[in-house]
């Protein structure tokens, strides 16, 4: 745990400080580079950590680890100019050295490439190395990014060459920064995009993501319903609005109810709903039933046309846990409530009502309905609450201990 102190004067908000610190993480790297008007050209927050392999001199192999980048410098860094690009130096001790250079296109900028050094000769670090001398390993790594977005991996990306294992993760950089602010356009990588898995993520202190939210009208409501050989057997009532991210465009689609044509399928366990129309090639929502007594929004499957007509859109997630309600109700969402089946495609909804089991004479059941706002008063206000009761707690032990000390530290000196 690291504690930055940050003000001579003594009192609980050096002491909290202190401890949130502590609670993220100590190896967090962060550089936030200023040119000559102190405005921010180049600004980067990131973790990483090397895995060295070596031979000794008893011809044995030894694996040195770093991961503890606590003390860096970052001396060599630049902003870039005419003749050479922004460049990130990082030195841990004098054994390693650490850079990343960018360059700078039409409309995009270049990470463009990583170089890791490290010094064999140092024996503390590497005992009994057989080969003495600094190595270096360059990894290309040719991320492409929209000017003025900022790059971000929460993924881990892993590179693996000669002698050398780099992890990077949690990763935030943007170079060519405009106008000295740091973007909050977020361009993501591929495998943030794809992991339905969420990542632990480390809260950084770089403004959230304020994406003016493009005002689209809600999207109109929908009765679609499932027939089989007794008649109605799935029911669906909602506004679907899908959201997909793609090459960093961000789309926004409504489905129009009159021109969507739905079909599907039910069975004993599952249930099939699947919408098509002139740019969904299929979008599937797969029910099943859970502990013989409940049902849930399963699986999402979705395919979708680009504007002319190639397949170019297709996600699936079958791990999803939505909409979950009693067998033999429905579910029901008035409000906005969003369906996450990817970091790059989301449905939102409104005004939900789905009854995908045990419908009988084509109409919901007049069982009550498990509604989503209940969710919320069960659920997220007695965490939200305790939550806060437990930061009042742990502020009031802080606050009673540094009165303790400063009692203490008083008697002595008199
Ligand atoms: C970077 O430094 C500049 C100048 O000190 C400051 O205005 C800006 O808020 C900092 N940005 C971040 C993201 O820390
Ligand atoms: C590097 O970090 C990753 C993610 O935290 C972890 O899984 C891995 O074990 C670490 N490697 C080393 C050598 O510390
Ligand atoms: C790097 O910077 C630190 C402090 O900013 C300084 O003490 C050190 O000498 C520098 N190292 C090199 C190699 O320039
Ligand atoms: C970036 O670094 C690589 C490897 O060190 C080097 O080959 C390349 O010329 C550098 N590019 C720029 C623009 O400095
Ligand atoms: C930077 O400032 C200039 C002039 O004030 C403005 O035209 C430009 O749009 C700004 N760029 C960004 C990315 O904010
Ligand atoms: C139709 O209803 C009958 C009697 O309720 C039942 O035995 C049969 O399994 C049902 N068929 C389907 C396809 O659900
Ligand atoms: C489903 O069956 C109901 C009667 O049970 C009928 O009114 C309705 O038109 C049927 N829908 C479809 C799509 O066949
Ligand atoms: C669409 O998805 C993006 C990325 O997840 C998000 O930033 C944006 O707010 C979403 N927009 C809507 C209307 O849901
Ligand atoms: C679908 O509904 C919209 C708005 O209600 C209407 O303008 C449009 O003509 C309808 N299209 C068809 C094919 O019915
Ligand atoms: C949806 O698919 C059916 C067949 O599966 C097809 O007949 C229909 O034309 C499609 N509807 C649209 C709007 O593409
Ligand atoms: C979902 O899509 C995948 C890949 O296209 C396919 O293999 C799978 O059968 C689909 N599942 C359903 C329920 O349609
Ligand atoms: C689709 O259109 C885009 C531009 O509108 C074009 O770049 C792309 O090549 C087209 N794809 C196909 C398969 O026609």
């Amino acid at each position: 745990m690291v504690c930055f102190r940050l003000s001579p004067v003594p009192g609980s908000g050096l002491v909290v400080l202190c401890l949130i610190l502590g609670a993220i993480s100590s190896y967090a790297l962060e550089l936030n580079l200023t040119n000559s008007k102190n405005a921010t050209c180049l600004y980067a927050k990131w973790r990483m950590n090397f895995t060295i392999g070596y031979e000794t001199t008893s011809k044995s192999n030894k694996t040195v680890t770093i991961s503890d980048l606590g003390n860096a410098t970052y001396n060599g860094s630049i902003c870039g100019d005419d003749q050479n690009g922004p460049k990130i130096e990082v030195q841990f001790g004098s054994v390693f050295s650490w850079t990343v250079n960018f360059t700078k296109e039409k409309s995009t900028y270049l990470i463009e490439s990583i170089s890791f050094s490290y010094d064999t000769n140092d024996s503390t670090t590497f005992p009994d190395a057989k080969k003495k001398g600094i190595f270096t390993v360059h990894e290309p790594v040719a991320f492409r990014i929209p000017l003025n977005d900022i790059f971000r991996c929460n993924s881990m990306l892993t590179a693996e060459k000669k002698d050398v294992i780099q992890h990077y993760w949690d990763v935030h950089v943007q170079a060519f920064v405009q106008n000295g602010t740091v973007s909050t356009k977020e361009f993501l990588c591929e495998k943030d995009k794809t992991s339905t898995t969420v990542v632990p993520v480390t809260p950084t202190t770089l403004p959230s993501p304020t994406t003016t939210p493009a005002q689209k009208e809600k999207p109109e409501i929908g009765s679609y319903s499932v027939n089989n050989t007794n008649g109605t057997c799935l029911l669906a009532t909602m506004g679907l609005q899908l959201n997909m991210t793609q090459d960093k465009v961000v789309t926004v689609i409504n489905i129009k109810p009159n021109t969507t044509h739905f079909t599907g399928s039910c069975h004993s366990q599952t249930a099939l709903l699947r919408l098509n129309g002139s740019n969904i090639k299929y979008l599937d929502f797969v029910f099943a039933v859970k502990n013989e007594n409940r049902f849930y929004l399963k699986e999402v499957n979705v395919s979708m046309y680009l504007v002319n007509g190639s397949e170019v859109f297709s996600i699936a997630n079958n791990n999803l846990s939505y909409w979950d309600a009693p067998l033999g109700s429905s579910y029901m969402c008035n409000k906005e409530q969003t369906v996450s089946v990817s970091g790059a495609f989301q449905i939102n909804t409104f005004y939900l009502r789905v009854q995908p089991f045990n419908v009988i004479e084509g109409k919901y059941s007049t069982d009550l309905a498990q509604d989503c706002s209940a969710d919320e008063d069960n659920f997220l206000v007695p965490i939200a609450v305790g939550a806060a009761l437990a930061g009042v707690l742990i502020l009031v032990l802080l606050i009673y201990l540094i009165g303790l000390k400063h009692h203490h530290t008083g008697y002595e000196q008199f």
